[in-house]
């Protein structure tokens, strides 16, 4: 039987979010209902509110959530009603030419759902990432679950299942951060904080933090930054290459998506250095930049798309690094708050005033 359940809703461009009842079919074949326990709120979800991401409006929002299975459909063997899970959006196929060529997590047909939760008219949701989590219930292809410990609460391990795991992994798995580099992290919301996080974990011998909001520098320092950047009263470029001998960092990290932090983040890395943009750019944004400073710093230029993560390697694993104190997942939480408060919650991100809101069901 479907069922009935609350959830936030994103009618239109620009228009405010509103609950609306959900109707959340059966699990069919290849698929899980999940009972959402806790869901942060991501500036991704504000992408897709104000039709950053795309069009297919009424969006069901929420992405970054963990929760209990509630039931599994046909030919579902790897997780089963009961167990705790992550939610993730790379659902890896298998098949697709990126999985076939052993880099599972480019994959590029990631599975989701393949029926539709809908509004009680029987308008079709479009749920962000194929996830829609700020919900009480929502349906996932069940490799969309990943099963981790118990031991870790639901708002803390829900961050995984985006912005935390992005970060992290910009840091680790595309910038590839090793034992003493120097990296700057540009942008100190949920990912670039992150990043910072990650970085540390993969020793980095400096990591400047860089922003235009003091609030977020301090808790950048919190979170391991050994030195830090207003971007509002300094050039970041120029402050960036004085603290690392005036070259520029290894690795830097843009995490806010816009070309003019992306141009500083590509001036200041060192020659043969890597920028990683994990920062999600929108549709009109350009970039111009001279070819001949693209080819004559070397190095790379890479995108990160959730961290490069692999959810099935990697959630695990995080969740254990936080129960052995290596990384303290916790400190991304700034507030729990109810479902009716999303939308409060992205004016307290457009404020600056949060790292992650995490919806609490
Ligand atoms: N690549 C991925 O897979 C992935 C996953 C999750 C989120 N994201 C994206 O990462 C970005 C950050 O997400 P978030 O949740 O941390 O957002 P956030 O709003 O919490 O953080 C953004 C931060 O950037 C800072 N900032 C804004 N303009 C700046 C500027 N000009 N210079 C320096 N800092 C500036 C803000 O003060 C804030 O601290 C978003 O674009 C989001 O869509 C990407
Ligand atoms: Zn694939
Ligand atoms: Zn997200």
């Amino acid at each position: 039987m479907p069922q009935h359940v609350r959830g936030v809703i994103a009618p239109g461009r620009n228009e405010p979010v509103r609950i609306e009842t959900v109707v959340v079919p059966d699990p069919g074949p290849g698929e899980a209902v999940v009972r959402v326990e806790a869901c942060g709120v991501c500036h991704t979800d504000l992408h897709y509110k104000q039709g950053g991401i795309n069009d297919d409006f009424p969006f069901l929002l929420g992405h970054e959530a963990a929760g209990t299975v509630e039931s599994v459909g046909e030919g579902v063997t790897d997780v089963a009603p009961g167990d705790y899970v992550i939610l993730n959006w790379r659902a890896v196929c298998g098949q697709c030419r990126a999985c076939r060529r052993g880099r599972p997590w480019y994959c590029f047909d990631t599975h989701n759902a393949r029926q539709k939760m809908t509004l009680l008219d029987g308008t079709e949701l479009s749920p962000a990432l194929g996830i829609g989590a700020f919900a009480e219930k929502t349906l996932v292809a069940a490799g969309q679950c990943t099963k981790v410990d118990r031991s870790v609460a639901p708002e803390i391990a829900g961050l995984l299942g985006c912005g935390v795991m992005a970060g992290i992994g910009a840091a680790i798995n595309t910038g590839n951060v090793s034992r003493g580099d120097t990296v700057a992290v540009i942008g100190c919301g949920g990912v670039g904080d992150a990043a910072i996080v990650g970085s540390r974990l993969a020793g980095a011998a400096k990591i400047i933090a860089v922003d235009v909001d003091e609030r977020k520098l301090a808790k950048a320092e919190e979170m391991g930054a050994t030195d830090t950047v207003d971007s509002r009263t300094t050039d970041p470029v120029e402050a960036i290459r004085a603290l690392t001998g005036g070259f520029g960092a290894d690795v830097v990290i843009e995490a806010v998506g816009r070309p003019e932090t992306y141009r500083q983040a590509f001036y200041a890395r060192d020659l043969a250095g890597t920028v990683v943009l994990v920062g999600v750019p929108t549709p009109e944004m350009k970039l111009e930049l001279p070819l001949l400073d693209v080819f004559g710093r070397g190095g790379s230029l890479k995108s990160s798309w959730y961290g490069d993560c692999l959810p099935s390697r990697d959630f695990p694993m995080l969740i254990d690094l936080h129960r052995q104190g290596r990384i303290d997942l916790g400190a991304f939480v700034t507030e729990t708050i109810a479902l009716d408060d999303v939308e409060k919650a992205f004016a307290r991100m457009h404020e600056g005033d949060v790292l992650r809101s995490v919806v609490v069901l």
